[in-house]
């Protein structure tokens, strides 16, 4: 039937929303949840910086989002070969509006970029963090800790749940043989490198 077929694909939408919240995976650090790293299961989204259990960072500090990581994960990342992970700079700004990088401006919480073709297809997954009107990039900016394998990105004004691996934070799903989406999660700063730069106003697929 038609209509159930489409009840259950809604269901599945919803579900995998609320799974996309407790999308752990490795983080459930010997099944402690939330408890593996912030010292309250109720964190206050205004206050993180005094939830953690590592010690107190100024959560306003841009640094703090590379740091946090750093408290587990070697500065080196030396644990196997993947591309970038290892050696991708962090905690420099990210200079929107630049000649070479998308058109933007920065505000008091992150970025505004002009829209263009790319929100129709992508969506800015990215999270950037602001000190003294610098816009930087740290650990968080591409990856979200909570969300292993899912990622639920507005495009086009829309909110989907899309593939992702390693806790990348956007539509990353390298599996796809004739996919984009992992190079347009690079694109979503590279400027010089996205479709839009040349001209062509491709899908992400
Ligand atoms: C692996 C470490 C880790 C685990 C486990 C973890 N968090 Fe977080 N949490 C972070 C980090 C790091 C941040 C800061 C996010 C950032 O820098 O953008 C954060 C931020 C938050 C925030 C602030 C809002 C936001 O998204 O930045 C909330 C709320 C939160 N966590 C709740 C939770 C809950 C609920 C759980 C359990 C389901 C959990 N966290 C598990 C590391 C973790
Ligand atoms: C409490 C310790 C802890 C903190 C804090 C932590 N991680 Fe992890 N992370 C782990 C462990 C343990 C693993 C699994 C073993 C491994 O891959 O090293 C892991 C795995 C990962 C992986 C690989 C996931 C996969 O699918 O293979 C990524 C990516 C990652 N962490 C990123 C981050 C980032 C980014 C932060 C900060 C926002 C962070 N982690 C904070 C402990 C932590
Ligand atoms: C510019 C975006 C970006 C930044 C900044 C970044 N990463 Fe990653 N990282 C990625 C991507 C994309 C991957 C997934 C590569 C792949 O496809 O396997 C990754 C992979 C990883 C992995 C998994 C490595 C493996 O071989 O399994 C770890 C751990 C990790 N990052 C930790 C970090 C930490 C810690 C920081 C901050 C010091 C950081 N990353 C900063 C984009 C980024
Ligand atoms: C959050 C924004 C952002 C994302 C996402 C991003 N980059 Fe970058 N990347 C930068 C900035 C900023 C620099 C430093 C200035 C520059 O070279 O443009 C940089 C530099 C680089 C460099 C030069 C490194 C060096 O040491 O000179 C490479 C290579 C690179 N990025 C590759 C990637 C790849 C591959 C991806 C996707 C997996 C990616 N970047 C995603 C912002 C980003």
């Amino acid at each position: 039937m038609k209509l159930t077929w489409v009840g259950s694909l809604l269901v599945t939408v919803v579900l995998s929303a609320v799974t996309a919240a407790q999308d752990l995976g490795p983080h459930n650090i010997n099944g402690q949840g939330c408890l593996s790293c912030h010292n309250t299961n109720v964190v206050d989204p205004n206050n993180i910086g005094a939830s953690f259990n590592f010690g107190t960072f100024d959560s306003q500090d841009p640094s703090f989002h590379s740091a946090v990581c750093l408290s587990c994960h070697d500065g080196s990342m030396a644990s196997s070969g993947s591309l970038l992970a290892h050696d991708h700079p962090v905690s420099m700004p990210y200079p929107v509006g630049a000649d070479g990088y998308w058109p933007g401006y920065v505000t008091t919480s992150g970025v505004v970029f002009k829209l263009s073709n790319f929100d129709q297809v992508y969506g800015r997954p990215l999270r950037f963090y602001v000190s003294y009107g610098k816009a930087y990039v740290e650990c968080s900016t591409c990856h979200d800790p909570h969300n292993q394998s899912v990622a639920v990105v507005t495009i086009n004004g829309h909110a989907y749940t899309k593939p992702t691996r390693k806790f990348v934070r956007g539509w990353y799903d390298i599996s796809s043989q004739i996919g984009n989406s992992s190079a347009q999660f690079c694109r979503t700063c590279h400027y010089e490198q996205s479709n839009e730069a040349v001209g062509l106003n491709a899908p992400t697929i």
